[in-house]
């Protein structure tokens, strides 16, 4: 087996921060407050060499929150090089206690967590606050969530701040441009937040603030002419927005040299082939689409484990999408929509548009292709500006999330074809309620599970004994947790009478309340 070759190391051009993550509730929500300046930021785990981190030349480094205590013997540390480097710091909570542990001041365990909206006296507007003067000296109001208080700000450090319970809120050492901040200014709840992060950005570390989407979208069409050579590249088009916009992205570079491949394998939701295959035909994409539904339906028989339904599904795609690949010829790269989150989540937050991957089946080794990730460092909000910014529909640019396997982790049980075609319709009637409602961009995905009871209904003076249809609708940030969405009564009211008035053989409909943790979104 030959292991994919890394092809080249671009990532965006021009100036950049580094968030080091020390394991925030809100790391990556640093990182995107900073984007929403303007300025490009990747984030790095908190423990990262100075080596690494000063290699990407940054114009500064921000220090994130995180659960631990400086304290504790294990606790995670900043290279202290980096504190040396002349570069502009930010720390911020625990990335503050950091700064001051390190550079020899005290910090210890609060009289009691700070928690929640706090008041904030400022007492130094020089820089950091600048702009920020309370009217009529009132204290500013912050979001605070923290055990540990800084005591006594090292030396070289003016303290800018304090609260009731720390002392120390936020301070400077404006000769060595480090700067802390006890609370967190990311968060909404500090409403003045931006402007403290525009002050650190601009005014402290001089940034210039070009990087928009626009240039994002130049420049990574640029960098995958330039690294790409002869052959074709491949794509597994899924209708999904991630992949749609690298599709999208990849053809504005290679042309025709690109060839997406939609693999219909019978389980997608009501319409969605069509409008899929329709859509990219007319972006004027080359497009092939395999109608491999029969083969998908038969390897499914009778099979009613979940993880067997998955494992087969996922095979028998990666056959399919192997096979007209090898019809295509000469196919050298696959183009797939890794996002930012899955870089940082697998720890790597290594620097390419292009490079060797070990997912999708181990297709790209077993074919010797290279990886193309136009995407890899975009957050899922900035994915959709670069499609709405290639002109992909909104359709497709706000489409939920929609599970590989598709509906057949939708039948519980054993899937057929009357069953699928059951939950397809119930499927559609609950996302056009959503829709109808103005509801679709406030849920993180809603839809219909068929389940395998069945229950006793009347119908026109006659017992029915008919399939019970679960919905789901869930509010979520990133499907690592979600919660039931309350919707109103109404919506679920018209969502259960249309199943049951219009979809046959289906004679109760369940409302599904269980948050993310303990059960999942999808049932299987
Ligand atoms: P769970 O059910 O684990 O789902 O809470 C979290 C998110 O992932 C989606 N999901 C999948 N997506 N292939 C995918 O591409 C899969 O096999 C798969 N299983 C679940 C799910 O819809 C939710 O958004």
């Amino acid at each position: 087996m030959t292991t994919a070759a890394s092809l080249a190391t671009t990532k965006p051009a021009g100036e950049r921060v580094i968030v080091l993550d020390f394991g925030a509730q809100y790391g990556q929500l640093i990182a995107r407050r900073i984007r929403e300046q303007q300025v490009y930021c990747e984030v790095l785990p908190g423990d990262a060499p100075a080596d690494k981190v000063l290699a990407l030349e940054p114009k500064a480094i921000v220090l994130s929150g995180g659960p631990a205590s400086v304290y504790e013997p294990d606790a995670p540390r900043v290279d202290p090089r980096l504190l040396e480097a002349g570069i502009p710091v930010l720390g911020i909570c625990y990335g503050m206690q950091l700064l001051a542990a390190q550079l020899g001041g005290k910090v210890r365990k609060g009289a009691k967590r700070e928690y929640g909206r706090t008041e904030l006296y400022v007492s130094d507007f020089a820089d950091l606050f600048r702009g920020l003067e309370p009217q009529g000296g009132e204290p500013l109001i912050c979001w605070m969530s923290h055990g540990d208080v800084v005591e006594a700000a090292p030396p070289g450090f003016d303290v800018l701040g304090r609260t009731d319970d720390s002392p120390v809120a936020a301070m400077a050492d404006r000769r060595r441009k480090l700067f802390g901040i006890q609370c967190h200014p990311e968060v909404a709840h500090t409403p003045w937040g931006s402007q403290l992060l525009r002050n650190f950005l601009f005014d402290i570390a001089g940034c210039q603030g070009d990087w928009t989407i626009g240039s994002f979208t130049e420049q990574v069409i640029a960098d995958v002419r330039a690294a790409v050579g002869e052959g074709k590249a491949i794509c597994a088009l899924s209708g999904g927005v991630d992949s749609a916009v690298a599709a999208t992205l990849v053809h504005r570079a290679l042309g025709s040299q690109l060839v997406c491949i939609f693999v219909d394998h019978g389980l997608m939701r009501k319409d969605e082939p069509e409008q899929v295959v329709g859509t990219f035909r007319r972006m004027g994409l080359e497009l092939v689409a395999v109608d491999a539904r029969e083969r998908f339906l038969k390897r499914l028989e009778g099979v009613a484990d979940p993880e067997r339904k998955r494992k087969i599904i996922g095979e028998e795609f990666i056959r399919v999408f192997e096979e007209e690949a090898g019809k295509i010829g000469d196919v050298r790269y696959l183009v797939q929509g890794t996002v930012y989150p899955d870089v940082i989540e697998s720890g790597t937050g290594r620097a390419a548009v292009i490079k060797s991957h070990h997912n999708v089946g181990g297709l790209p080794e077993r074919m010797n292709l290279k990886l193309i990730e136009p995407l890899r460092w975009l957050f899922k909000d900035e994915v959709r500006r670069v499609g709405l910014e290639l002109g992909l529909p909104e359709s497709i640019i706000w489409r939920h999330p929609f599970p590989g396997p598709g509906l057949a982790v939708r039948v519980i049980g054993p899937v057929t074809q009357d069953k699928l075609d059951i939950v397809r319709e119930a499927d559609a009637i609950v996302t056009e309620e959503i829709r109808r409602a103005g509801l679709d961009r406030d849920v993180w995905q809603a839809f219909a599970v068929l389940t395998d009871t069945r229950s006793v209904g009347v119908m026109g003076d006659q017992r029915t004994y008919g399939h019970v249809v679960a919905v789901r609708a869930v509010t979520s940030t990133d499907a690592m947790t979600a919660d039931w969405a309350r919707l109103p009564s109404e919506v679920l009211e018209r969502i259960a009478s249309r199943i049951m008035n219009e979809v046959p053989d289906v004679s109760r409909v369940v409302y599904d309340i269980s948050a993310k943790p303990p059960a999942t979104i999808e049932w299987e």
